[in-house]
């Protein structure tokens, strides 16, 4: 079912482990997620951003494919508006039902951060629709931004800036980017940094720049505090792996049949994330509720 992004992440804070929350531009991502989702009894958070919007996952067709998936299934589904920054953008989002906004002001001085994700904070829970901000900046993995400490988030600044945005969830800077690291090379994560701001915070927290980020920094990472984790590149990656696969063992294969392929790679995808990050088996109770079996 379509639920507030914040029920999820709240239940996720309290309880200890993350929620997967992937790029999705195209019915064989969302129905792989969403039926994954279903599989392994996780919760499971779609988004797009407003670049992907503009460029194919077009929010008309996008809104009621999403709506009618996340209806068929038990397990709760989020879907986050990611990286805004248009204030008309993130109206229209919300009046057509996304469940969260994530508001990114992070390449802003500070107190345009706050002054602007304020704003949107208070557009979106006049319909409770939830927020997530971003404070210190996660930039681009192919510039090395996930080293530079000047970077990351600081623990202080952060607490002033969460009570005075009243943000649901905040996407904290502690050594991922976005994108691919150049030659493989795995992030070093800020774990004390993340512990830190967990304990000054205490609200649900997001680590963008899921992909690449290596199994055990994200294991560490929900151990220490993290609740969502943003994955974009490695999902389209097994999506278009999944196709040439597909193609070089059967070259006449049809496009019905390479679309097929990808949805089912995407789903065990999200399956394998939902393991990693613990939220798997979390909403099992649903499941047997409906079947009169709790
Ligand atoms: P990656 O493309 O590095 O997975 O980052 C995704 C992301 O953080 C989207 O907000």
């Amino acid at each position: 079912m379509l639920t507030s992004m914040k029920i999820i992440l709240d239940h996720a804070h309290q309880n200890q482990y993350a929620v997967m929350a992937m790029n999705s531009i195209n019915m064989e991502m969302v129905r792989g997620a969403i039926i994954g989702a279903q599989e392994a009894y996780s919760p499971m958070i779609i988004q797009f951003g407003c670049g992907q919007m503009k460029n194919h996952a077009h929010l008309e067709e996008m809104i009621p494919m999403i709506k009618e998936l996340a209806e068929r299934v038990s397990v709760p589904i989020a879907l986050n508006l990611d990286h805004a920054t248009d204030y008309n953008i993130i109206a229209d989002c919300i009046n057509k039902g996304f469940t969260n906004i994530m508001f990114d002001g992070s390449a802003l001085p500070y107190n345009e951060n706050l002054k602007r994700t304020a704003v949107v904070v208070s557009m979106a829970h006049s319909v409770s629709c939830s927020v997530e901000g971003e404070l210190g900046h996660v930039g681009m993995a192919a510039d090395s931004d996930d080293a530079n400490i000047d970077l990351y988030t600081d623990p202080e600044q952060a607490l002033e800036f969460v009570a005075k945005t009243g943000v649901d969830a905040l996407a904290v800077a502690i050594g991922t980017a976005h994108g691919n690291y150049p030659q493989g090379r795995i992030p070093k994560l800020d774990f004390e940094r993340l512990a830190l701001l967990k304990k000054t915070l205490n609200i649900p927290l997001v680590l963008h720049g899921g992909s690449g980020a290596g199994e055990d920094n994200l294991r560490k990472a929900v151990a220490c505090g993290i609740n969502k984790v943003n994955v974009a590149t490695d999902a389209f990656s097994v999506g278009k792996t999944a196709m040439l696969d597909a193609l070089k063992k059967e070259p006449d294969m049809d496009y019905m049949h390479m679309c097929m392929e990808a949805e089912k790679k995407i789903k065990e995808f999200v399956k394998y994330y939902m393991n990693i990050l613990g939220s798997a088996g979390r909403y099992k109770f649903l499941n047997a509720a409906a079947t009169g079996n709790e």
